[in-house]
């Protein structure tokens, strides 16, 4: 049996709330924390599936990482050779970003792995890692010529490359320059547009010497990394949903604490007041090399606008509730460039087109993204999440505008990104 959860329209959204920990963040703290030379202390983790996918990884490699009682891990790091072969498959369950990195850093490991995912993930293509990394002399197989997993790798004996992607994605990007650690000499990424730059800043605060520069950014090999004490902040793809929530739901004021705001990340901001939304950044600050600030929301009338460029990659995961904003936007809201929705944890542009729809909404997919004309009102229904905690997400800020109730199957999939949404969505409706 799925799960199902009714939301019911509401009046306002109204109050404070905190979001929890960047999913981002919380990964790649694992992992330098891992690799690094003493203890790392991690603050604000976020503790979803997806996170677990990763600690469970690292534990199986003979990591100790401490769960405290306030939620903090304590990671006693093994240095940059000092994982175990895992004696065991590695599921990476839902979670790319555990898969993808994860190939990087094992093709630099002198043992064999094989990492695994959940059905969704299984579908996901994983030659945009697996490429660049034969490249680098990685040996790494999977189902359909290496493009999809279970992965098989050998690690060791790589050397430095120099790649350019033809793809905005932190995940390749990251894969490469974990990789690059374990290669003698400079490794090199080039990228379109600068997608989340997160393993960067994480990397330089660990010791190692990253270099970005203008359209990429390169590591040098075997740097020693040490242990830090690393506070995540909330992640700005969760405070999204509330964002959206605020601005669409007349008599709303919401303020959102602590999130993240590294402008890698922060297109869901930009993309929000360009179609007039009121957001407004306080007490803006630095936290463990990350930009954080809190956001206050109101509602407001928002009009249709065009997406597309570099803003893309700065908002990727935002597209769901985007698509959702522009719903309920006056005029006709474009959403291109954004081939990169088809290939996430189900196809986005699918998956929202067909669920919206389903409530009366007009949208039109487009290969590369999406035509949505703003409506005064959704009608009540019942709508699937396709398995995508973000869809889920999405069709419950949605239904908050909807004329009645909307039923939403198969919501379990929010516990991977987001455990706590639903509680902080009745929090905050009116
Ligand atoms: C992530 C990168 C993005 C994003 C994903 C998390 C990361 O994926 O969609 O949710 O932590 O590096 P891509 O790199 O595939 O765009």
């Amino acid at each position: 049996m799925t799960q199902t959860r009714t939301v019911h329209p509401a009046d306002g959204v109204r109050g404070e709330i905190i979001v929890p920990g960047d999913k981002s963040i919380s990964h790649r703290s694992i992992m330098l924390g891992s690799l690094a030379e003493g203890t790392t202390t991690v603050r604000g983790f976020l503790h979803g599936e997806d996170n677990h996918a990763t600690l469970k990884a690292f534990r199986a490699m003979g990591v100790s990482i401490e769960e405290l009682a306030d939620g903090m891990l304590r990671i006693e790091g093994k240095g940059l050779d000092g994982l175990a072969e895992p004696d065991d498959v590695i599921d990476c369950g839902n979670s790319g970003t555990t898969i993808r990195l994860m190939t990087g850093l094992l093709a630099g490991q002198p043992f064999f792995s094989v990492l695994t995912g959940d059905r969704y993930l299984r579908k996901r293509p994983m030659k945009r890692v697996v490429g660049p990394l034969a490249s680098m002399g990685a040996r790494i197989w999977g189902r359909r010529g290496g493009d999809l997993a279970p992965l098989a790798i050998q690690g060791g004996g790589l050397k430095a490359t120099a790649y350019e992607s033809p793809i905005a994605s932190a995940q390749v990007k990251s894969a490469l320059l974990l990789a690059g650690l374990y290669a003698e000499g400079v490794t090199t990424v080039r990228e379109p547009h600068l997608s989340r730059d997160h393993s960067e800043r994480m990397l330089t605060y660990f010791g190692a010497d990253v270099r970005p520069f203008p359209g990429g950014v390169s590591v040098t090999g075997r740097p020693r990394l040490t242990g830090r004490e690393v506070q995540v902040p909330g992640d700005i793809s969760s405070a999204a949903f509330f964002m959206v929530a605020a601005l669409i739901t007349p008599g709303s004021e919401l303020l959102i604490r602590n999130v993240g705001v590294n402008p890698t990340r922060s297109g869901i901001i930009d993309i929000l007041r360009a179609m007039g939304g009121t957001l407004e950044l306080l007490n803006e600050r630095e936290v463990s090399g990350e930009p954080v600030a809190d956001v206050l929301v109101r509602s407001s009338a928002l009009r249709g606008i065009e997406v597309g460029g570099d803003v893309v990659p700065r908002a990727i995961d935002e597209f769901p509730v985007i698509s959702v904003a522009a719903t309920f936007a006056e005029g006709i809201t474009v959403v291109r460039d954004a081939h990169e929705l088809r290939v996430k944890e189900t196809d986005r542009i699918a998956a929202m087109t067909s669920e919206l729809s389903r409530l009366g909404g007009k949208v039109e997919a487009r290969e590369d993204g999406m035509v949505i004309e703003g409506v005064e009102r959704l009608a009540g229904g019942n709508v699937s999440s396709h398995g995508d905690h973000r869809i889920a997400m999405s069709m419950a800020v949605a239904s908050l505008r909807a004329a009645a109730p909307v039923t939403i199957d198969d919501t379990e999939c929010t516990a991977t990104s987001f455990p706590s949404f639903w509680e902080l969505l009745e929090q905050v409706r009116g």
